[in-house]
């Protein structure tokens, strides 16, 4: 079965205009359904995009990964309580403790936002 998806804004242009290469900043965004999703918004000019964007939660033990070692040379986050290292461009879980994978987002830029790409059952 196919899982559909909808483009939902995250946050106007001019409201990150002021990040460089490599910042990120933590956000709240409300999803369709009224409910809360928090994630990691990063400026990285090797995508596609320019950003990427990634659920700002350890699937392990539901630390906020916004204060995790973000690598960009190897997309990867590491978990800032116990050290497990997830795959930021697919998700993975790449090492123990974590064994699930966290959701990861394709962001686009569009008159004037930044939308990513949700599946409508998350
Ligand atoms: S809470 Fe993230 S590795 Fe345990």
């Amino acid at each position: 079965m196919t899982e559909n998806y909808y483009w939902a804004k995250i946050i106007n242009l001019e409201e990150v205009e002021d990040l460089n290469e490599k910042d990120t900043l933590e956000l709240e965004i409300e999803l369709d359904d009224g409910r809360p999703l928090s994630i990691i918004l990063a400026k990285d000019n090797t995508q596609e995009s320019g950003w990427l964007a990634f659920e700002n939660i350890c699937t392990h033990d539901s630390e906020s990964l916004g204060d995790g070692e973000i690598d960009f040379k190897s997309h990867t986050v590491k978990c800032p309580r116990h050290g497990a290292i997830f795959d930021i461009l697919k998700g993975d879980a790449m090492t123990l403790p974590a064994v699930a994978p966290i959701r990861v987002f394709s962001v686009k830029a569009d008159e004037g936002a930044l939308y990513f790409h949700i599946p409508s059952k998350i």
